[in-house]
């Protein structure tokens, strides 16, 4: 008899599963698809009448480059923009700032300006594609450049659609882009809550991730539990800050890994919408079906890829982008099989994409909603996931809220004990990573990976003196002062950070105006 395993939430996956396993009342729980509690997923035909959305994360050197790749994976197919930008540009600096030396332009796209935006999105049609951007403190002023980009095209804010990730809690937890201390930063979440309903009101806000949890270890059941503790923080913040429910919660969504571990993935999809409709609906009175909707996107786990046989990777994130499908993703970004050794190339980039659309359209994966509905270990999965997550999250909210764990170092250290577990496990053999710690090669086949030109570092810095050459230098200075007068009070400040910006400000005037007065983020948490 094959022995006990335990699942990656810790609880224990039975060799067989049949009637007996089946939740009590079972066709009467699970509803419909499109129907609260959405288990089954949130749209009723789901991928029977679109396929969900093939968004591959994207962007490296200068705009131009970055331009190029979008333009590459609209030719192959891909059906929305995701934006990666590099790290000075994540955490509010420009491209000549001593602070980002030697990162400008590594991890994703150097945007400083709306000169900078402009190339990014040169002949793409903002009338026509979402667009994700992977940003996070200062979501809101990359937003807000997008929006300015687009009205210079004739585009009205009300057309665009996409998402900001916009999402700070995770960021103290696991990720790092953060910027200012937690009340200022949900302030600012707020702020652009209010500002989308009424300027871009298809625009989702956030993108509520336990991506980046997992890919620090996070189990699936403090993946979801923390990503939801979170969401439940931003709704507080934005009822706070004077907000009603129904005008801000249908355009939340949220961001979630796909593990290789398929049946536990797909299980988890299904009691993360579960729980988040009826929080909505029944703790904080949503009445618009679309506020207790969960729709999220969904990235292939970057951790478990290996620089080891890398082609290998092509397996796994065809497993894991089927989990994700079967589960009910909204939107899917599969990893290049390349990425544990450096940038994708264009062909690891488009074989990744390919990857989507074998299964989309060569399955049969399309032809009806939900799949796995009533089957014995996946709604026993979705139980047990349901009833961890709940558990986790009253842990969460014992400390008062989610940021008062996270300052107390709660959810940090819960996953790296998960982490740790994984990692022995790794070493002591009982976790098999193919060509890593078993069926292993004695030599591995070289792989050229793609470089990045070292010379953008500079070129942004000249394109930087230019711009605050040629602008109207008080015209900025007024506008700074208005956003300055704007973040010491209460009013919104994207209106006047817009100002801003569209007089040519940088992203790091900008942030950097934000700091003066909110000041920066230092952790409480010791280790
Ligand atoms: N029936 C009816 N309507 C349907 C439908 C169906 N079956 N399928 C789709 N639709 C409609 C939707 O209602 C929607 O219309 P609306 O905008 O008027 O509501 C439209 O078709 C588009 O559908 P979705 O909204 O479901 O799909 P999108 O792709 O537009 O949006 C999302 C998906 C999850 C809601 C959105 O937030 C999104 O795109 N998120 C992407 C986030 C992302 O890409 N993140 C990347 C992060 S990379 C990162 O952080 C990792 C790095 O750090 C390593």
């Amino acid at each position: 008899m094959s022995e006990r395993r335990l699942s990656e939430s810790g609880f224990p996956i039975k060799p067989t599963y049949g009637p007996a396993d089946a939740p009590d009342g079972l066709p009467e729980r699970l509803g419909e698809p499109g129907r609260f509690p959405y288990t089954r997923g949130v749209y009723p035909t789901m991928y029977t009448s679109r396929p969900w959305t093939m968004r591959q994360y994207a962007g490296f050197g200068t705009a131009t480059e970055s331009n190029a790749r979008y333009h590459q994976l609209l030719r192959a197919g891909t059906m929305g923009l995701s934006v990666a930008f590099d790290l000075p540009t994540q955490m509010g600096y420009d491209s000549d700032d001593p602070i980002a030396h030697g990162e400008v332009g590594k991890v994703g796209v150097a945007i400083d300006s709306i000169e900078d935006m402009r190339l990014l999105f040169d002949g793409i049609p903002l009338d026509q594609v979402s667009t994700s951007m992977t940003i996070n403190a200062p979501g809101s002023v990359l937003l807000l450049l997008y929006q300015l980009v687009a009205e210079e095209a004739g585009v009205l804010g009300s057309a665009l659609k996409g998402t900001i990730q916009n999402d700070i809690l995770k960021e103290y937890i696991a990720r790092g882009t953060y910027i200012f201390p937690p009340k200022p930063s949900l302030r600012l979440v707020a702020d652009t809550f209010g500002y989308c309903r009424t300027e871009v009101p298809k625009w989702n806000t956030i993108s509520i991730s336990g991506y980046h949890m997992a890919e620090a270890g996070a189990s699936p059941v403090q993946e979801i539990a923390f990503t939801l503790a979170n969401g439940l923080d931003y709704v507080r913040a934005a009822l706070a800050a004077g907000l009603a429910v129904d005008d801000f919660a249908p355009r939340l969504s949220f961001f979630f890994v796909a593990r290789t571990t398929l049946l536990e993935e797909v299980a988890k999809f299904r009691a993360a919408r579960r729980i988040w409709a009826r929080l909505m609906r029944d703790e904080f009175g949503a009445k618009d079906p679309k506020s207790w909707m969960l729709r999220f996107h969904t990235q292939t786990a970057g951790v478990q890829l290996t620089a080891q046989q890398p082609e290998v990777n092509l397996v796994r994130v065809a497993v894991q982008g089927l989990g994700a499908v079967l589960g009910g993703t909204q939107s899917l970004h599969t990893n290049s099989f390349d990425e544990a050794i450096a940038l994708p190339t264009e062909k690891a980039a488009r074989l990744a994409l390919r990857t989507q659309q074998v299964l989309a359209y060569e399955t049969d994966l399309t032809a009806t909603v939900d799949p796995f509905a009533g089957s014995y270990v996946v709604e026993a999965m979705t139980d047990e996931i349901e009833s961890g997550v709940l558990a986790l999250m009253d842990r969460v909210f014992e400390y008062g809220s989610s940021v008062d764990a996270i300052e107390a170092g709660f959810q940090k250290r819960e996953i790296e004990t998960s982490a740790y577990r994984i990692a022995q496990e790794i070493d002591s053999g009982e976790r098999v990573v193919v060509g890593v710690n078993r069926f292993t090669v004695d030599e591995e086949e070289p792989y050229e990976p793609l470089r990045v030109d070292p010379t953008i570092e500079a070129a942004q810095a000249e394109r930087l003196a230019k711009l605050r050459a040629s602008r109207d230098a008080s015209a900025v200075e007024r506008a700074l002062a208005d956003l300055r007068a704007a973040a010491s009070g209460t009013e919104n400040v994207l209106p006047p950070m817009k100002e801003a910006l569209r007089a040519r400000a940088t992203i790091g005037e900008v942030c950097g105006t934000l700091r003066q007065v909110w000041g920066t983020y230092r952790p409480t948490d010791r280790f």
